[in-house]
């Protein structure tokens, strides 16, 4: 039985009407949309020279029947809303009966679809019927779009490279991802698998799935409802935040829109948090009645309007406020707590192992290889004072004492060791620089960066000097394991970087040593840079240490060639002798 309708005029001119299809992103975006209104509970998408050459959408959704294949392709046919009414109570992420006709205007599509039994076949071009024919296939509907653009060889010839298309297309699948996370999602180009992430029950556990365990680790998560309203999510956990506003990201009842309001009520719920000129991390999901936000507002359906703002606006604050409150109350044990379960994730089926592994498993980096901590012997454990061994006296007594010991954490900022000499105050951020400088220093040596692709495509608009700069050190940049391709014009696309580095730490890596580049003279900049990595990755002041952790790092640093100043030559400790306790005492 048909579903699909062609709606009256007088509804089809109420629709925001404007360019639907512009580039391959647009048809993934639609046909991505097409099949979750359809119910599908996995979507594949496969790309062929970024979308260019060929887009397939295979979903196992409700299907169409033989009637509705024919009208699907009309302008204003849709089976998602009838009367003018309906406008005002969106649930489906379409409505306007625009999609299909613009794609097959377009381009060369060939549709398969049934809804359980039998099914049908059609062959279109440039918006005609070319072939139809009836087949079996199974339940759902799979749509190939080849060769978009093919009869406007104008719009052809100005779309964007293969790689950048790509890269959009990953993000928007990312993101929709996030947003239905019971749903199978895979993208693959040119047969390579990029993304692929089987349905799982929280959007916790996509997160995980999507950006890693470290990511998700950083995350705090607003949570707060109100009425029929409610707001959920992950911001990225304070002081630190991105350079840019790429990853905030809106959904209104799960679909991905830019958002005024939202954004508002972010920047002022997270005013004073965040680092100077560094913007929270955040995907912020708002559910509300369909009777309450014209989803109807924009052509690509990119932009919604809400009937009350200033409580759409209130609540995001509200949300966001409560969650970083809740940070600061809890910071002191962050660390310790257990909050994700991963026994489900790791049910998780993937299917190769290698690459995309890695890509949807970042391994956990481990920042002071905690994992690996393996007991010390007691030479090991030899304090760092190596002059004192230069007499014989100085080495006899060194054999008679070298432990040490971790007191414990102050203000987590420090670490307390005790020592034969008396108390060592060890600056946790200083002293794991130091120990990731020798690290990376070592394995520049080697030339032993190994390199990863960012499953997140990372889009970097540069300045024009930082574009200069970047030109100028490309080779070194390389050789360090990052990898970038140009977009045109001042864009570039962070394509690969070392393994142990996070999407964004490699970003903000990149970005701080273009800043450097300008002031530091040519010969310094590979230390220079090393110097920033280690930085950018050692552990932060403020964060709670298990005291396995704290002696690793401790047992890290004494192993160090120059174990007291950091990379940028700040003291790591500070030395507090028995000899100054006891005076200062009065004991002696
Ligand atoms: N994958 C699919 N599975 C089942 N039905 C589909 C699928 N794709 C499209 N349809 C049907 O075809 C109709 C037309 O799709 P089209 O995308 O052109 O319009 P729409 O989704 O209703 O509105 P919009 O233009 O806003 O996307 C849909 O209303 C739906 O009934
Ligand atoms: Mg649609």
């Amino acid at each position: 039985m048909g579903k699909i309708k062609i709606l009256e005029p007088e509804v089809a001119q109420k629709i925001a009407a404007g360019e639907v299809i512009e580039r391959p992103f647009s048809v993934v975006k639609e046909l991505v949309e097409n099949s979750l209104d359809a119910g599908a509970t996995e979507i594949r998408v496969e790309l062929v020279d970024g979308g260019k050459k060929l887009i397939k959408v295979v979903d196992n959704g409700s299907g169409l029947s033989q009637e509705d294949v024919f009208l699907c392709f009309e302008r204003h046919a849709t089976s998602k809303i009838s009367r003018a009414e309906d406008l005002e109570r969106i649930a489906t992420l379409g409505f306007r009966g625009e999609a299909l006709a613009s794609i097959d205007a377009v381009s060369r599509l060939v549709l398969k679809t049934s809804e359980g039994t039998g099914g049908i076949k059609v062959e279109r071009e440039g918006g005609r019927l070319l072939r139809f024919s009836e087949g079996a296939y199974p339940r759902g509907t799979s749509i190939e779009v080849r060769d978009l653009f093919f009869n406007l060889p104008v719009r052809r010839k100005f779309l964007r490279s293969a790689q950048s298309e790509l890269a959009l297309i990953a993000r928007y699948l990312t993101l929709v991802a996030l947003a239905f996370p019971e749903i199978s999602f895979s993208l693959s180009h040119g047969g390579r698998q990029l993304v692929n992430c089987p349905g799982v029950k929280t959007r916790k556990e996509r997160f995980y799935q999507l950006f890693g365990r470290q990511a998700l680790e950083r995350m705090l998560e607003p949570d707060l409802k109100e009425g029929d309203y409610q707001i959920t999510g992950f911001l990225s956990r304070p002081p630190r935040g991105s350079p840019d506003k790429q990853r905030q990201v809106y959904y209104v009842n799960c679909r991905p829109v830019r958002d005024r309001t939202l954004a508002a009520a972010v920047q002022q719920a997270t005013k004073g948090w965040y680092e100077k000129d560094s913007y929270p991390e955040i995907y912020l999901f708002l559910t509300l009645p369909c009777s309450e936000v014209d989803v109807n507002v924009h052509p690509a359906k990119a932009e919604v309007r809400f009937r009350d703002s200033l409580r759409v606006f209130q609540l995001a604050v509200t949300s966001i406020d409560e969650a970083l409150k809740r940070e600061s109350r809890a910071k002191a044990v962050y660390f310790e707590q257990k909050f994700f379960e991963l026994k489900d994730v790791k049910t998780m089926e993937i299917k190769e192992e290698g690459l995309k592994r890695r890509l949807l498993f970042p391994e956990e980096r481990g920042m002071i290889d905690f994992e690996k901590k393996t007991p010390l012997s007691p030479q090991e454990k030899e304090i760092g004072d190596r002059s004192r061994l230069t007499t014989e006296e100085g080495r006899k007594e060194e054999a008679r004492d070298t432990s040490w010991k971790v007191l414990g954490q102050y203000l987590n900022f420090y670490i307390i060791v005790s020592d034969k000499e008396g108390l060592l105050i060890i600056d946790q951020h200083n002293a794991h620089e130091r120990v990731l400088y020798e690290k990376y220093l070592a394995l520049d040596r080697q030339r032993g960066f190994i390199r990863r692709q960012s499953l997140f495509p990372l889009i970097l608009e540069l300045s024009p000097a930082e574009m200069v700069r970047f030109e100028e050190n490309k080779a070194l940049l390389e050789e360090f394991g990052f990898e970038l391709e140009n977009l045109g014009g001042r864009s570039l696309l962070l394509r690969s970087f070392p393994d142990f580095l996070e999407d964004e730490e490699a970003r903000q890596i990149f970005l701080a040593f273009l800043g450097e580049a300008e002031s530091v003279p040519s010969p310094e900049l590979r230390p220079r840079f090393l110097a920033t990595m280690a930085c950018k990755t050692a552990v932060k002041a403020g964060v709670a240490l298990t005291p396995e952790k704290m002696e690793y790092l401790v047992s890290e640093l004494f192993e160090c060639e120059h174990p007291w100043l950091c990379p940028h030559g700040r003291p790591t400790a500070l030395r507090l002798s028995l000899e100054d306790i006891e005076k200062g005492l009065k004991r002696s």
